[in-house]
């Protein structure tokens, strides 16, 4: 094996850090992605409201190819939307890399998966913080990754809530059940704080909005995270 293979396969097995940009300056977001990347992002979170689902609106398929346009790391595109469905395809052609839907958005949880499978995308489900563990069980085996809302969605900057510490690691036994290779994404209130605290329950990619985009020093912000998790 190659040192870079072996490098490759460490950074897969490793805790991803995926800033948000929700807390980044939305009047430059094309430079900021850049600064994601150069500040060693291993993928980009990029949030989508629609003022209906949740209490704020944020950003559409335009906004998110000229983030895509900006860098070449995975983007994870988290649907914060009602009716997903309507919208996966715009997102996906978009260059999203990664489609979140949430559980509590969809009717037809398994069919809007199966959507997001066949059009060419790593498939993602997202639960906010009361909806159990049991609400996703039956389609863990049709999806790459797992995103436990730390807080409810809508906001950045917001406190991290305690009792989704039990549900990751409901979520990692679970996954360990089923034999399968699930990804355990968290957002809302990750920083070095809590970080070391939801890695320990399970969680393996954290997404980070205001600790990473609050910072002065955005390489330093996303060392500190890495640095915590490990
Ligand atoms: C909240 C979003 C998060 C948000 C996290 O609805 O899904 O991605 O950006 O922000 P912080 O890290 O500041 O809690
Ligand atoms: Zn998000």
């Amino acid at each position: 094996m190659t040192e870079a293979v072996a490098a490759g396969i460490k950074q897969d097995m490793g805790v991803k850090i995926s800033p948000s940009l929700l807390s980044a300056d939305f009047g430059r977001l094309a430079e900021e992605t850049r600064a994601m990347e150069a500040a060693g992002a291993d993928t980009v979170h990029v949030d989508v409201m629609d003022g209906r689902f949740v209490p704020n609106i944020t950003i559409g398929p335009l906004v998110v190819r000229a983030i895509r346009k900006a860098t070449k790391l995975p983007l994870g595109v988290h649907l914060m939307i009602v009716e997903p469905e309507a919208y996966v395809a715009a997102f996906a052609e978009a260059g999203a890399d990664t489609l979140y839907v949430h559980v509590e958005a969809c009717v037809h949880l398994h069919r809007n998966l199966q959507q997001i499978r066949s059009l060419g995308k790593r498939v993602g489900v997202a639960l906010n913080p009361h909806t159990p563990v049991e609400a996703i069980r039956w389609v863990l085996p049709d999806v790459e990754s797992v995103l436990v809302m730390t807080v409810n969605p809508g906001f950045g900057g917001q406190k991290f809530i305690e009792s989704t510490l039990p549900k990751i690691r409901e979520l990692k036994a679970e996954i360990e059940r089923q034999g399968l290779e699930v990804e355990i994404a968290v957002d809302g209130g990750i920083d070095p704080t809590t970080a070391p605290r939801v890695v320990a329950a399970g969680a393996t990619n954290l997404i980070a909005g205001s600790a990473v985009f609050g910072a002065a020093d955005y390489a330093q912000a996303i060392k500190a995270l890495r640095g915590a998790a490990d």
